[in-house]
């Protein structure tokens, strides 16, 4: 079978000769279809860089990294679009949400840009607010929420399309132990 995720030696360094940052340095893992894997390490130690590498936020200085099969540090333009839209769920450790959309509005959105017709998006906001126990503030903006309720409403946003690779940076960091677990 054919792994999900291939991480092949990379590097990332942040800055220029005389003031280096090597934030990652020379990595390789592999993860499978289905696997769950965390990844653990003091503040400053490269996981935010790691997982903006892997989502196409950041570029690696070297190395390549493969999902599904396909290497995604050379991607450009639509395909690089099609990646993000398509494959991949980000849950952001600061939410990331849109200020001007509702919870609602925020999760649709990612459906929306695939064009998923109105009717099946409905659905799915409700099917995935109910698993995560957000009902009652879809219509609320997110300067209305809790951290916890903005973190739930970005995790909903990101598992909506049910995309082949999710990637969560610190994603229970604003909950309580037992959204955590049910988030998880
Ligand atoms: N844009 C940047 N420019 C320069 N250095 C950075 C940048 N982003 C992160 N770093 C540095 O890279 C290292 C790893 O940071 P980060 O990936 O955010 O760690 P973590 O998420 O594990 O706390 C830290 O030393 C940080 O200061
Ligand atoms: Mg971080």
């Amino acid at each position: 079978m054919e792994s999900i995720l291939r991480i092949e030696q990379i590097e990332k360094y942040y800055g220029n000769k005389l003031n280096l940052t090597k934030a990652i340095d020379n990595i390789s893992f592999d993860v499978d279809e289905g696997e769950f894997v965390a990844i653990m390490g003091a503040s400053g130690s490269g996981k935010t860089t790691l997982l903006n590498c892997i989502s196409t936020i950041d570029k690696v200085t070297s190395g390549h990294i493969f999902v599904g099969g396909e290497d995604i540090t050379n991607l450009k333009g639509n395909k690089l679009n099609k990646f993000r839209r398509e494959k991949l769920g980000f849950i952001f450790q600061d939410f990331n949400l849109l200020d001007t959309l509702t919870a609602y509005e925020n999760i649709a959105l990612s459906l929306s840009i695939q064009n998923v017709p109105a009717t099946k998006i409905d659905e799915a906001v409700k099917k995935v607010a109910t698993q995560l126990g957000i009902e009652e503030v879809l219509n609320k903006y997110p300067y209305q929420m809790s951290g916890g309720q903005k973190q739930r409403v970005a995790s909903a946003r990101a598992l909506v399309t049910n995309p082949e690779l999710i990637l969560a940076d610190e994603p229970t960091g604003a909950l309580d132990s037992k959204s955590a677990k049910m988030l998880l």
